[in-house]
């Protein structure tokens, strides 16, 4: 790629239109004059069909993708500027990222320049930076856990051991479990010496290993005395989060020994308040290559949270393998100015992209199962659909009005059509490949954000509407989804979904887990309806959304700001009363990633909010402390 020598700035102002107004510069640095182009660029703040532009003509939108057009004539000499303005935008900017996250100028030639992007500037008024998003913290007992355990009884420290190794005789299952953990310790912190050894080591202690059926799943002890520790539990997966917590308790000590040591005599008796302890992970939006996704995992673990719910495809992209299509992933996983899918969300005219293979699957599902994680996959459908349908257009109802309906995020026709036969072939293919490769008891297949409208204008979802006698989107959208409980009943897979799935009468509520994200009061209808419900609230746990009303923070804000502290004390439990609490399978954060194009944007709006939600479903609200939490967080990794 050439080297970027175009600079695009960007200003908003709030103007009488009620989303404001865009000033754009176009900048040139190229030693040479720039005409015969437009501009590309893309924003999450869109500009309407109904907009005014002065020294510029929209030429394209779709979703965040826009392109511009100069006056005739325009041309920019090396040094020099073009200004233009644009009002009739679908909202007001509220932060830096409600502006051109990537931009490109595309020449009359068919080649592209790259165009570097400038933060959107507040213009007219003083942008505050956000205060510090954690107070210093305090801590009651020298001892770094996260999640903290629900039973702590600790009467004495001292300074790490060398290591911590298997007492002689120790079974295979817990040698094992002990190579996880100490893998597992290594690659986040490899720095530091390794915490565990399967032999004896000088200065060490020895663990003595042992079982104690009364521990619930999960559920671990350890105590420590001054020739060692004992550990117990009931299961494997408990025996590895007591190992979690014991090199939890060696790194902190290790990392900073002013004010962290390890238990020299006590117990800690521990089980999570949660079975379903999740983290999705949106890879469609921004591409994360499967190391990243591995190390992420590798995060979960360190959290002792255990379900990966891995968000596979959007509209911005498909990523995984699929033998029966090889369609969707050599054009539907990627983005770019030659591309069947234009740039979005910052991506710019270069190929952007990419997907994983049933082989990197595998690999990474036996590397989340050493560390008691799940991965549930989701497939987005029937909405969220714009990559499928790019690569299998065939899918479309060609009756159906271009543009006959737009997509919460301004994609037109984006939903896989109800009426269309080979719809269910596709996804009884889809599905099928999915369930082989994929061991978790549930498959999420989405089931969010269908615009209420979708099909209407298609004749053959008419016509379908007609002989089964139902009613608008949601009557077809419940007609699609009830074919695809089947299809995952008859695999043994139980369904997951977005809480819409409930929606024009839903699906049969047995074996079907639906996430509450809309609003927290969502949770509750759904548990009356006789669904099992995961917490994913926006207003909490959306780790996408903005930290702080500040125009300099970063994230988006639809669903509110949300400070660490928020995510932290919000109870999912107090939404349910005491006779629904059962259909309350436990709490789940979300990590959408529009805004997350680059590791210091994740790293900054993902931690330490998923430390927070976490601890949210490991720890009982009276064993948590947000002093505590605000002091050790900043220990935790990064991605
Ligand atoms: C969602 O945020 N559309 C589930």
């Amino acid at each position: 790629m050439p080297y970027p020598a175009l600079r695009l700035e960007s200003q908003w102002e709030p103007a009488a239109t009620p989303g404001g107004r865009f000033t754009f510069t176009l900048a040139n640095f190229t030693g040479a004059t720039l005409e015969n182009f437009t501009l590309a660029y893309s924003s999450l703040t869109r500009t309407q069909k109904d907009h005014t532009c002065e020294n510029a003509t929209l030429k394209q939108v779709i979703a965040n993708f826009h392109e511009y057009a100069p006056p005739p004539g325009t041309a920019i000499p090396d040094g020099e500027a073009w200004t233009f303005t644009v009002e009739g935008l679908n909202r007001p900017a509220k932060h830096i990222t409600d502006g051109a996250k990537s931009a490109y100028v595309a020449r009359a030639d068919g080649s592209t320049l790259p165009v570097v992007v400038g933060d959107l500037v507040l213009r007219g008024a003083k942008a505050t930076p956000p205060a510090p998003r954690l107070p210093e913290g305090r801590l009651d007992q020298p001892l770094f856990m996260l999640p903290w355990p629900n039973g702590v009884t600790i009467s004495e420290t001292r300074p790490a051991p060398v290591a911590l190794y298997c007492a002689e005789g120790t079974n295979r299952a817990a040698r094992a479990a002990l190579h996880d953990i100490a893998a597992l310790s290594d690659r986040l912190f490899p720095e530091l010496a390794t915490p565990f050894s399967l032999v004896p080591v000088e200065g060490g202690l020895p663990i003595a290993f042992g079982v104690d059926e009364s521990l619930p799943e999960e559920g671990y002890r350890v105590e420590f005395g001054a020739d060692g520790v004992a550990l117990a539990s009931s299961t494997d997966a408990g025996c590895r989060y007591a190992l979690i917590t014991l090199a939890q308790l060696i790194y902190g000590a290790r990392a900073d020994t002013a004010r962290f040591a390890f238990p020299a005599a006590g117990t800690i008796e521990d089980a999570p308040r949660y079975g379903w302890r999740g983290s999705h992970l949106d890879v469609s939006r921004h591409f994360y290559p499967i190391a990243d996704v591995a190390r992420f995992i590798d995060i979960l673990a360190w959290n002792k949270l255990n379900i990966f719910h891995w968000h596979l495809s959007d509209d911005e992209g498909w990523r995984l393998e699929i033998d029966a299509y090889p369609q969707l992933t050599d054009i539907g996983a990627k983005r770019g100015h030659a591309e069947a899918l234009v740039p979005q969300l910052g991506s710019a005219a270069e190929p952007y992209g990419g997907y994983y293979t049933k082989n990197e699957v595998r690999d990474l599902i036996a590397h989340a199962a050493a560390l008691n994680i799940e991965i549930v996959p989701e497939i987005d459908i029937p909405g969220h659909c714009t990559a499928v349908l790019k690569a299998l257009p065939d899918l479309a109802d060609g009756q159906e009005a271009p543009d006959s309906y737009h997509s919460v995020q301004g994609y037109p026709n984006n939903a896989l059509n109800p009426a269309i036969e080979d719809t269910y072939t596709f996804l009884e293919t889809v599905l099928g490949e999915i369930a082989e490769l994929f061991p978790s008891d549930y498959i999420h297949i989405g089931g969010d954000e269908v615009a209420d409208g979708s099909w209407l204008a298609s004749p053959l979802a008419k016509g379908l509407m007609a002989r089964e006698g139902l009613e608008g989107t949601f009557g077809l959208q419940a007609y699609l989804l009830g074919k695809v409980k089947t299809m995952l009943t008859a695999r043994g897979k139980k369904m997951s979904g977005w809480d819409e799935v409930s929606h024009g009468g839903g699906v049969d509520p047995e074996g079907t887990l639906l996430m509450a994200w809309q609003k927290p009061e969502n949770g509750v209808m759904l548990a009356e309806q006789g669904y099992e419900v995961v917490m994913t609230p926006g207003q909490a746990y959306y780790l996408d959304m903005v930290q702080a009303e500040a125009w300099l923070e970063p994230g988006a804000s639809w669903a509110g700001t949300v400070p660490v502290e928020h995510s932290y004390t919000y109870e999912a439990a107090g939404e349910f009363p005491a006779e629904l609490a059962g259909k309350l399978k436990g709490v789940q954060a979300c990590i959408w990633t529009e805004n997350l194009f680059n590791h210091g944007l994740f790293n900054r709006l993902v931690f330490p909010r998923l430390s927070a939600v976490a601890e949210a479903g490991w720890t009982h609200t009276s064993n948590k402390a947000w002093p505590r939490f605000a002091a050790l967080a900043p220990l935790m990794p990064l991605l």
